[in-house]
């Protein structure tokens, strides 16, 4: 398959858009900017465009999308009952960095929910990415655009190196996102539960909105695991992650890489100052590590900051064997 790449600041980009909108509407596959990471998208009412994201992922099969959309009546489409707190919060924090997990309607294709009876939807804060929903005119459904298993996309760099001629565009935008996925929080019980944490926290949710939130990072270990997506091996370049203590330094690498076998010169150390900072950076830095040959990576996290506890997420999961 040949894949177009496509630059914001491309003379005619905005033909390149339309033309890229309209594939999907039709069935293709369009790789597009968010606020948070790249995505893979396609037409959210496709069921055979949704199941050739998972060919282009290599993602296994019972892991459900997330559903973008531009605009509320859009939201709506892909419902089957009205909730109070769905009207407060994407109120609250949309267009943004959250995904909301409600009942499905019938009209989310079988392929999108991967057999639950639900549906993950956000509204990305992205102006290509509304763009691009907006002209498709259908929600387009969009995992992260990396092969499963690497580390989500935070540089148009990154996408083309997994999906070129796997998918029909790549929109490259000339800003870099955050860094760390959507927080996915669980609207379809009674319990309200964050089944990822992101940068929207659990206290910003409380005092946007009064609505008291428990965290669920652990289904991991539960057998039918409330947000599949969290039970895979994630976020992992080749090389083996640490994560190292706060007092570590640089005189402390030679030692640590000794006890693991690998030589020093095959061993990155990332520490970073904050934790946006962070967040912009591990993905990528993981890649470049990989590209320069490291065999053992060791990472020294931001140690505070309102994205404390999704940088750890994601790294604690680059950790896992
Ligand atoms: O920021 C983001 O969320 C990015 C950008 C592209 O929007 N997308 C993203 O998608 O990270 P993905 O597929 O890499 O992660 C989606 C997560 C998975 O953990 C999946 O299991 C969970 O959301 N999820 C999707 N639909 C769900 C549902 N109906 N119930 C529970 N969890 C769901
Ligand atoms: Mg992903």
């Amino acid at each position: 398959m040949e894949t177009q790449i496509i630059k914001e600041e491309q003379v005619g980009f905005d033909n390149k858009l339309r033309e890229a909108a309209l594939a999907v509407k039709n069935g293709g596959l369009v790789a597009f900017p968010t606020e948070t990471v790249y995505g893979l998208g396609a037409n959210a009412f496709d069921d055979l465009a949704c199941k050739n994201i998972y060919k282009a992922k290599g993602r296994p099969s019972d892991n459900p999308l997330i559903v973008h959309v531009s605009d509320m009546d859009m939201a709506f489409s892909l419902i089957r009952e009205y909730d109070e707190r769905f009207l407060k919060l994407s109120e609250a924090f949309w267009s943004g960095p959250i995904s909301f997990v409600l009942k499905k309607s019938d009209k989310v294709c079988q392929t999108v929910s991967a057999g639950l009876d639900t549906v993950a939807i956000r509204m990305p804060n992205h102006k290509l990415a509304l763009e691009l929903i907006k002209q498709a005119g259908v929600p387009i459904a969009a995992p992260s655009a990396n092969i499963s298993g690497r580390p989500s996309p935070t540089r148009s760099e990154h996408v083309v190196f997994d999906l070129s001629s796997r998918c029909d565009y790549i929109l490259c935008a000339n800003d870099f996102p955050i860094g760390v996925e959507s927080t996915v929080l669980d609207l379809s019980t009674e319990e309200t539960v964050i089944l990822r944490p992101g940068f929207v926290t659990a206290n910003m949710i409380k005092e946007k909105t009064g609505i008291e939130v428990t965290s669920h990072d652990a289904d991991k270990t539960v057998s039918v695991p409330k947000s599949p997506g969290t039970k895979y091996k994630h976020y992992s370049p080749k090389a083996r992650v640490y994560m190292v203590e706060q007092d570590f330094s640089s005189s402390d690498i030679e030692g640590f890489a000794k006890e693991k076998g690998v030589s020093v010169d095959k061993t990155r150390f990332l520490s970073y100052a904050d934790d946006v900072e962070m967040a912009k950076n591990l993905f990528a830095d993981f890649r470049d590590a990989d590209k320069d040959g490291f065999e053992l990576i060791l990472v020294k996290p931001a140690k505070d900051g309102e994205l404390l506890e999704a940088n750890l997420n994601r790294l604690k999961k680059a950790c896992e064997d």
